[in-house]
C-alpha cells in the first residue's frame, strides 16, 4: 500500500500546501467538490473560505450531521450530485467535518468512478486524531457499524486546530478518550503527557494542543503502517472498544452515549480484565482507571443490571471482529504495551462489570 495518506500539514502551512495543490494539480474550478455537514457548513467552510477564497467558486455538498447519515444512501446522494455537477475521474472531493464525513466521504471517493481524488480536513478532535487517520473509510449498515467500506488513501490531511474552538466539550472528551488510548497501548510517556493536561485549557493553547494532536497521531500512524489491513499488530487499536461498542450499541436505543464516553468506560473493564489475566499490574490499572473516571464521570454504571450484562455479552459475541465465535479483546499488559486476539471467559467479562 502506498503511504500517500501520511502527509499531515498543520494550519498555515497546511493552507498554503492545499492552496498550491488546488492550483497545480487540479485542472478546473469545478472539478472541486467540499463536502460538509450542516453543522460544518456554517462553522468550518467560512473559515476554508477565508484561507482559500477561489474556493467559494467550487461545488459544496451538504449533508445533514450525525452517524445516522453515514449509510449508503447518503452515499448515493452524494453520488447524484457528484453526477448532477459533472464531476470526472479528475474531480477531488474535499472532505470538511469529523469522522462522519471523512468515512462517508473516503468511501464514495473510492467507489465513484472507480475512485477519484480526495482530501481529509477533519474538524473534530475524534477526526483529527483517530479517524481520518489509517486509510479506512466507510458506512453503517443498518445498526451495524462500518459494515461497508474500502481501505482507501487521501491524498494528504489538513489539521487546522481553530476548528476545534466551536466544537463542544463532550466532542473534545471523545477525541481525548482515543489520545488516552494511543498512549495506553503504545507510548507511556505520552499517556503520562495526556495525564497532566487541563481539559479546559489545553486545547485553547494552540502550540500544546497541535503537539499533542500531532504525537496522537504518529502513534496511531506507527500501528497502522506496519499492518494497514489489520491482520494482526492494527487490532491493539481496538483496545477499550470490544466492550465499548457493546456499551455503545446497547445504550443507543436506551439513553445514547458518545462514543468517547463508551469507549471510556471500555478502556476501564478491559484494564480491569488485563490485570486478571494480561500482566498488568494493579498499580497500573488504579492510575488508568483514576485518570479515565475523572475525565469521564461514568453517567450509566449504577445502570448496568444483571440483565443489561447479558444483553451487552450477546452484542460482543455478534461482533464483527470476532474469530472462531470466539469474543476477541485487545489487552494492556503494561501501560504503554497492549497484546491482541485475547480469549476473554464470559464470566470475566461480567465481573468486569461490577468492579
Ligand atoms: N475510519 C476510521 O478509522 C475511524 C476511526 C474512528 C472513528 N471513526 C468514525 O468517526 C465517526 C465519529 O466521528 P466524530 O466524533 O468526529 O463524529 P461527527 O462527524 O458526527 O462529529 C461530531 C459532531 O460535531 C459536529 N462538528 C464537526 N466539526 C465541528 C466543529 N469544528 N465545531 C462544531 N461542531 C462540529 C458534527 O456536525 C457532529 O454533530 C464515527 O462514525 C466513527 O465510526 C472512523
Ligand atoms: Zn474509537
Amino acid at each position: 500500500m502506498k503511504k500517500r495518506g501520511e502527509f499531515i500539514h498543520f494550519n498555515e502551512e497546511g493552507y498554503d500546501i492545499l492552496k498550491n495543490y488546488l492550483l497545480y494539480k487540479i485542472d478546473s474550478i469545478k472539478n472541486i467538490f467540499i463536502l460538509v455537514d450542516d453543522v460544518t457548513y456554517t462553522h468550518c467552510l467560512p473559515i476554508l473560505f477565508k484561507k482559500i477564497d477561489f474556493l467559494k467558486k467550487s461545488n459544496i455538498i451538504k449533508i445533514k450531521s450525525g452517524e445516522k447519515e453515514k449509510n449508503i444512501y447518503t452515499c448515493i446522494q452524494i453520488c447524484k450530485n457528484l453526477e448532477k455537477f459533472k464531476a470526472t475521474r479528475k474531480s477531488l472531493i474535499l472532505n470538511l467535518g469529523g469522522g462522519v464525513i471523512t468515512d462517508i466521504g473516503g468511501f464514495v471517493a473510492s467507489i465513484f468512478k472507480r475512485g477519484i481524488r480526495f482530501i481529509n480536513i477533519p474538524t473534530t478532535l475524534l477526526g483529527m486524531v483517530d479517524a481520518a487517520i489509517g486509510y479506512k473509510t466507510g458506512v453503517n449498515l443498518d445498526s451495524i457499524k462500518n459494515e461497508i467500506g474500502s481501505f482507501y488513501i487521501p491524498e494528504f490531511l489538513i489539521i487546522d486546530t481553530h476548528f476545534l474552538k466551536t466544537l463542544p466539550n463532550k466532542e473534545i472528551l471523545s477525541g481525548m478518550a482515543e489520545m488516552l488510548k494511543h498512549g495506553l497501548i503504545a507510548d507511556s510517556n505520552f499517556w503520562k503527557k495526556m495525564n497532566q493536561i487541563q481539559t479546559d485549557t489545553i486545547f485553547k493553547n494552540e502550540n500544546e494542543c497541535r503537539n499533542l494532536i500531532h504525537q496522537s497521531i504518529l502513534i496511531k500512524q506507527k500501528i497502522v503502517n506496519q499492518d494497514p489491513k489489520e491482520k494482526g499488530l492494527r487490532k491493539i487499536l481496538n483496545f477499550g472498544h470490544t466492550i465499548g461498542h457493546a456499551l455503545e450499541s446497547y445504550f443507543m436505543d436506551v439513553n445514547k452515549i458518545l462514543h468517547g464516553i463508551a469507549v471510556t468506560m471500555g478502556m476501564i473493564y478491559e484494564s480491569w480484565i488485563s490485570c486478571k489475566i494480561n500482566d498488568l499490574s494493579i498499580y497500573d490499572y488504579k492510575e488508568i482507571k483514576s485518570t479515565l473516571s475523572t475525565l469521564c464521570p461514568n453517567p450509566i454504571q449504577d445502570k448496568i443490571s444483571d440483565l443489561e450484562i447479558n444483553k451487552l455479552l450477546l452484542i460482543m459475541e455478534h461482533d464483527k471482529k470476532n474469530e472462531k465465535n470466539k469474543i476477541q479483546f485487545s489487552l494492556l499488559k503494561k501501560i504503554g504495551k497492549c497484546s491482541y486476539n485475547c480469549q476473554v471467559p464470559s464470566s470475566l467479562i461480567k465481573e468486569s462489570f461490577l468492579n
